[in-house]
């Protein structure tokens, strides 16, 4: 039993918070039980209480854990060779045409020991758990074998087994098709579809599968037949679209139903219309469009198309290499035209959304775990207006004080 008092503003992000405000609640406090919320609202309406532990927040304002909606948390090496070759001229496409690109780290990670790829997504998670993030979706995509996939997704289990932080895990095999099935990738698709996919379901090491579709990587048809092979084995769908050509990822997200569609930095009308009609989250990764140079999404015609708009770091070793999520935030206002109380939503409801786990993370409210991030801010605003280092004074997980001191 826990209670936390003395919240300056409290943003509880909660359910009937449309994408124009966090629902700010003044001079608030929280009680829980076990790891589960039971009470919120103004300190002054507290319920009489005995046996709780008492935590003082001093002022903060607290908002919910935040939840990066999509990682590519595990790989070997890194790519900082291919950064400078970009800002020299040289286009993401370019590089991964001459065998850069993907297709580098995964000759990196397939050398990479499961325990040196472990201990270096514990360390990014230590990190990001500073940050106050409390939750991470996390993709395989850089193995590429059956072997080397399964690698990545039980180094994911361990880190969901390590704690303190909630994981969910995705596969995302289709990220590319790997240099030994060079002019023969059908063949590879039905590793994906007849071995991977099959072999990951039974062994329950992801919730979610993932395609990229784009015209270095995987076409709609061949994206098509992967999520709807996905979902025959209890995989829900995800997909990378539309990030550097509109080929029709958001229309194909839509039709098989996806939770969510990423990048969408090329996606016309009709693609947003569609997402639309179907309820599909579209997550901006704004660190990538950053990093790649190109145009970012305009955040607002998807709200204004009644698309839910969540925001990730897409962290990575070559599109977007930092795991910080409120830097992603703060350029979700600066880039994709979000509010400040819009990206705090697409950091924590809507990202809950995007990963299938709105019952249980994304707000703060009775029945929902106690994951909370306190900020040395005065309100949200000033938050990701004035961008520091890290603001985060402390983080909850499960009403557990997991990083930081109040
Ligand atoms: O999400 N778009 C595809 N995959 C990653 C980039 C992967 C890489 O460059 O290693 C992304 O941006
Ligand atoms: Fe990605």
């Amino acid at each position: 039993m826990g209670i936390l008092r003395n919240i300056g503003q409290l943003a509880t992000c909660a359910s009937d918070a449309t994408q124009g405000g966090a629902h700010v609640v003044a001079h608030a406090a929280i009680v829980w039980s076990g790891d589960e919320i039971t009470w919120v609202g103004e300190e002054k309406n507290l319920p009489p209480m005995t046996d709780h532990d008492e935590h003082d927040a001093g002022g903060r304002l607290v908002i919910p854990g935040l939840i990066d909606c999509h990682t590519h948390l595990a790989f070997g090496g890194w790519r900082a060779d291919e950064f400078e070759e970009r800002i020299r001229g040289s286009s993401y496409l370019e590089i991964a045409r001459r065998g850069g690109g993907i297709r580098s780290t995964v000759r990196d990670t397939r050398r990479a020991e499961a325990d040196h790829l472990f201990d270096r997504v514990r360390r990014h998670a230590a990190e990001m758990l500073e940050l106050g993030v409390t939750t991470i979706e996390c993709k395989s995509g850089y193995g590429l074998t059956l072997e080397d996939e399964l690698k990545l997704l039980k180094v994911y289990r361990r880190l969901s087994m390590d704690g303190p932080q909630r994981i969910v895990s995705t596969f995302l095999g289709a990220h590319t098709v790997p240099p030994e099935f060079d002019g023969r990738r059908a063949e590879y698709v039905d590793l994906v579809c007849d071995v991977m996919i099959p072999r990951v379901a039974r062994e329950k090491l992801a919730s979610f599968c993932d395609v990229f579709v784009e015209e270095s990587a995987f076409s709609l048809k061949e994206g098509e037949r992967i999520l709807k092979t996905g979902r025959q084995h209890g995989l829900g769908a995800k997909v990378h679209a539309d990030q550097l050509t509109s080929c029709g990822g958001a229309e194909l997200a839509a039709s098989v139903g996806a939770v969510s569609a990423d990048h969408l930095e090329q996606t016309s009308t009709v693609g947003i219309r569609a997402m639309a009609r179907e309820g599909v989250v579209a997550v901006s990764l704004p660190i990538a469009s950053l990093y790649l140079g190109v145009k970012p999404l305009d955040g607002r015609r998807f709200i204004e198309a009644g698309v839910s708009v969540a925001v990730a770091t897409d962290f990575n070793p070559g599109s977007a290499p930092s795991y910080h999520l409120p830097m992603a935030l703060m350029l979700a206002c600066n880039m994709n035209r979000l509010t400040p109380a819009q990206a705090l939503l697409a950091g924590t409801r809507n990202a809950a959304r995007a990963i299938g786990m709105s019952d249980t993370v994304g707000s703060i409210e009775a029945g929902k775990k106690a994951d909370l991030a306190l900020l040395d801010a005065e309100s949200v605003n000033h938050w990701l207006y004035n961008f520091r280092p890290n603001a985060v004074a402390a983080t909850f997980v499960g009403g557990r004080l997991a990083s930081g001191q109040l």
